[in-house]
């Protein structure tokens, strides 16, 4: 998804250009089909923009190069409205010359906006963007002042946005504007940043401030001001980000994906995931918690919102959490909650889960939550993105920097955190003793060599898949834990193979689902422990015997020494024996590596597959 990075110093004489590419490689994870920076030199606009990716706008500045100057704006943009192309590429500079503007969002009355504000003028992409940066000039006009007009416009717009622009003729300010999209400024001795992510310059200074819902901010070289929503000037604090990941993990290191690397990273991901929780009084803590603890004793429900794959995590957490506190435990897609008019109060807790933390979506279901006086928690990867800053409480999962648009590793530590936000609530709510607690945490503790050993058949697993080249469909079946496990599965290979999948649950099949099954249909199938108290195994057996007796193959994803297995199963992937809520975890390994591998087979871009971004930052 879009990507914002703006640079600002005293010095007229530096590279400005330089730090808002670098900010923009950073920002690469995103996804991205084009990109552009543009700077003012002496009351003259340069700008040069690529369709592609940075080293094809790298390549053109290298043809045109960039004057001296002290600040720069640039963009990499993932389309919403009109295709990739320069013209709708971003910077966005009006037809007068004016202003330079960049964008991230949607702006739902662009098209009202064009009438009523441009009266309707021929515009060269109209793109929504396009509009904003043409009103915004238009408003100038008038306003003298770009801080003016800002303010004017976006009290015309809806939608969201983050805005970042220059005036043409005064090159001593940036001025941004915030609704929904995230913003955050870097603050620097003499420089100041700004981008939608802190990891844009992290590098250069830690201590930031986030540009709130409405407000807008005019930067220069020395000073940041913010303004209210009413145009009024407010003091603000900032704060030092860390990130935690080492920036060189950002390399393949050997492996064909990152995606693979990713996946072997899991018994690291789930061990930082866990460690370091306990106190010394054995009580498990959370990373930010800005109301008190005993808040968690008076809940009655806890909704989770999330999307993709944050979803499942939380589909599969819900076993855990209502089996250990005994509360009930809705999972919601965030993009779905807001609009059902759902049950939200002060008695719920709602959980947010995202890898990115910018996942818009998810932002503003958080957001439509807190409006309605429910406590948030956000269970985040990307420690200081705008999930992080917006939650009441937040629990970091230590996966490090997950690169592949295709979340593994994420999503073994979101299953984990979800698993000690279960035992820290049963603590706190007195439905599990300490020791209780200690016992499943020990268990939890067991899960990274138990990963590690599942990862030992990689290449086993590989072979297999590279076998599945020509199937057109793939099945997964689960019941239990296995069944968001199953959803998982079919989704892995949906976005990396572009191959149609499907999970189901398995005692669904008999109401429908079976009739699509034909002789050599391919079935992955996930068996519960055979001494689960779920009950489940039995019928997952005999699952397995109804689709094998219509000629699918079946691939069982089992248990160690499970001998129950029926004969004629096509192939049988084992994980260690673990209890059946933490069996989840193992189960999804050999579903990733499959998908992985089958992409790689079909010599398809694993790591950034069509149509995807590692970041949907739009509604
Ligand atoms: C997962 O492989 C996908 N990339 C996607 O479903 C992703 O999980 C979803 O978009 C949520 O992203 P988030 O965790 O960053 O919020």
């Amino acid at each position: 998804m879009c990507g914002i990075v703006g640079y600002i110093q005293t010095n007229k004489s530096l590279n400005s250009w330089k730090l808002v590419f670098e900010g923009l490689e950073y920002l690469e994870y995103r996804g991205y089909d084009s990109a552009g920076i543009a700077q003012i030199v002496n009351n003259r606009v340069e700008v040069t923009k690529a369709v592609g990716k940075l080293a094809n706008l790298k390549r053109k500045i290298a043809k045109t190069p960039f004057s001296l100057s002290n600040a720069a704006i640039g963009h990499t943009r993932w389309a919403t409205h009109g295709k990739p192309s320069i013209v709708n590429a971003h910077p966005h500079i009006s037809s007068n010359g004016q202003v330079a503007l960049v964008h991230n969002g949607i702006i739902e009355n662009a098209s009202r906006i064009h009438k009523t504000v441009l009266g309707g003028k021929k515009l060269q992409g109209g793109t929504d963007t396009e509009i904003v940066t043409e009103a915004l000039a238009h408003i100038l006009i008038k306003e003298k002042d770009l801080s003016k007009a800002m303010f004017k416009l976006v009290n015309i717009l809806e939608g969201s946005w983050a805005f970042v622009a220059m005036d043409i003729n005064d090159s001593s300010k940036i001025v941004c504007a915030r609704h929904n999209s995230p913003l955050v400024i870097g603050l620097g001795e003499n420089y100041n940043f700004v981008a939608s992510d802190v990891i844009a310059f992290v590098n250069h200074t830690k201590n930031a401030v986030e540009i709130k819902q409405d407000q807008l901010a005019v930067i220069t070289c020395e000073k940041v001001s913010v303004f209210d929503k009413h145009n009024q000037e407010i003091n603000f604090t900032s704060q030092k980000y860390e990130i935690l990941w080492d920036i060189n993990q950002a390399q393949k290191g050997g492996y064909s994906s990152f995606m693979e690397k990713e996946i072997r990273e899991q018994p690291s991901a789930v061990r930082n995931t866990i460690y370091g929780r306990r106190t010394n009084e054995g009580i498990i803590e959370l990373d930010k918690l800005s109301f008190d603890k005993s808040y968690f004793a008076q809940i009655n429900k806890i909704t989770v919102i999330a999307c993709g794959t944050a979803a499942h995590s939380g589909y599969v957490a819900r076993f855990a959490i209502e089996h250990w506190c005994r509360i009930p435990v809705e999972v919601e897609y965030a993009h779905e909650f807001r609009y059902r008019d759902p049950i939200v109060d002060s008695k719920t807790l709602v959980v947010a889960i995202s890898q990115s933390g910018e996942t818009m979506d998810t932002l503003m279901a958080v957001r439509y939550a807190k409006e309605q006086g429910a406590k948030t928690l956000a269970i985040v990867n990307t420690l200081g993105s705008a999930l992080d800053r917006q939650c009441d409480a937040v629990l970091y999962t230590y996966a490090g920097r997950e690169i592949a648009v295709a979340s593994t590793k994420a999503f073994l530590a979101q299953i984990t955190a979800c698993y000690l936000l279960g035992l820290y609530l049963a603590e706190i709510r007195g439905n599990l003793f300490i020791d209780e607690i200690t016992t499943k945490l020990q268990e939890l503790k067991t899960l990274p060599d138990k990963i590690a050993k599942i990862l030992t058949h990689y290449e086993e697993i590989c072979q297999f898949a590279k076998l599945q080249k020509r199937q057109k469909s793939v099945l997964f079946l689960g019941r239990h834990i296995g069944y968001p496990i199953a959803l998982e599965g079919a989704l892995k290979l949906k976005e990396i193979a572009y191959i149609h999948s499907e999970g189901f649950a398995a005692g669904e099949l008999k109401h429908g689902p079976i009739a699509i099954i034909e002789p050599g249909q391919l079935v992955f199938v996930i068996v519960p422990p055979q001494n689960d108290r779920a009950g489940v195994h039995a019928k997952v057996i005999s699952n397995i015997e109804e689709i094998a007796s219509r000629g699918a193959r079946v691939v069982a994803i089992a248990e160690q020494g499970d001998q129950t297995l029926p004969k004629g199963i096509t192939k049988t992937f084992f994980r260690p024996k673990t209890p059946i809520l933490f069996s989840a975890i193992l189960d999804i390994i050999p579903l990733q590596i499959f998908a992985c591998s089958l992409a790689g087979a079909l010599n398809l871009d694993i790591d950034m597959p069509r149509n995807l971004a590692k970041s949907v930052t739009v509604e």
